[in-house]
């Protein structure tokens, strides 16, 4: 597990976009898989990418995959695939056949039977399971990652690619990418800012299944973290 701290979350964002564009220029011939998380945090690496990096960027050599979808209609503000649409998608010169959104608006069950079959079908497979290239990560404070909330561990060893979840507070209804497909991938990223995340990193990169996110941090195979220096102010090297 790297760690790559930077004294802000700009900085942070501007970091992590230079990681992943470093990779697909690193492999001008290969398209990229790449699962994003939603939340708020990644919501600035979106914008940056937008408006600081698109020049840069092959984009025809990403398909855009989700970690995990609210159980909403796309046109809600909750919608991960929605934010990312507003302030991503809908400014860089992609394809709607390079977009694989969850269907948020369809029955959560159903939708993670579906996007796990169109995982299946599209991605190559290790082990029985889908490689993603890359997957973007956050943290909640609680320690969850994808939508995957403690006491719901069972979705850290599933079969099952996608499946449901339920958000513990708000009982808002998720699909979420599930424990072995997130550890099978090439690459893990989480991306984590700001003094409120800074118990749960110490807890995550210190401890290897405390939460969700730490069981995941220790077992995925290549994870870098990108954190801002508030986020990472009770890491001990
Ligand atoms: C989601 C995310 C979730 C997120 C964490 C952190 O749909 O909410 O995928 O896993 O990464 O909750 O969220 P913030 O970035 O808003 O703190």
């Amino acid at each position: 597990m790297k760690l790559n701290i930077y004294r802000t979350a700009t900085d942070t964002a501007t970091a992590l976009l230079r990681f992943i564009i470093k990779k697909l220029t690193d492999s001008p011939n290969k398209v990229f898989d790449i699962a994003f998380s939603g939340g708020t945090t990644p919501s600035l690496m979106f914008d940056l990418w937008a408006h600081d990096f698109a020049e840069i960027t092959p984009w025809q050599r990403i398909r855009f995959w989700w970690v995990d979808e609210r159980c909403v209609n796309p046109d809600d503000p909750d919608s991960n695939y929605g934010e990312m649409k507003r302030l991503l998608l809908d400014v860089v010169p992609i394809s709607e056949k390079q977009v694989f959104r969850i269907h948020g608006e369809s029955n959560p069950a159903e939708e993670a039977v579906r996007y796990s079959k169109l995982a299946e079908s599209h991605l190559s497979t290790k082990d029985g399971l889908p490689v993603f290239d890359l997957v973007l990560l956050g943290v909640g404070e609680d320690g969850h990652t994808s939508s995957i909330f403690p006491g719901q561990e069972s979705l850290l060893t599933t079969s099952c690619i996608y499946e449901s979840s339920i958000h513990p507070h708000t009982h808002q209804k998720r699909v979420a990418l599930t424990g072995l497909p997130i550890i099978n991938a090439l690459q893990v990223v989480f991306l984590i800012t700001g003094k409120e995340k800074a118990k749960v990193v110490k807890e995550l990169y210190s401890f290897d299944s405390v939460t969700p996110s730490a069981y995941i941090a220790h077992r995925a195979q290549q994870v870098e973290l990108f954190l801002d220096e508030a986020a990472g102010s009770l890491v001990t090297i």
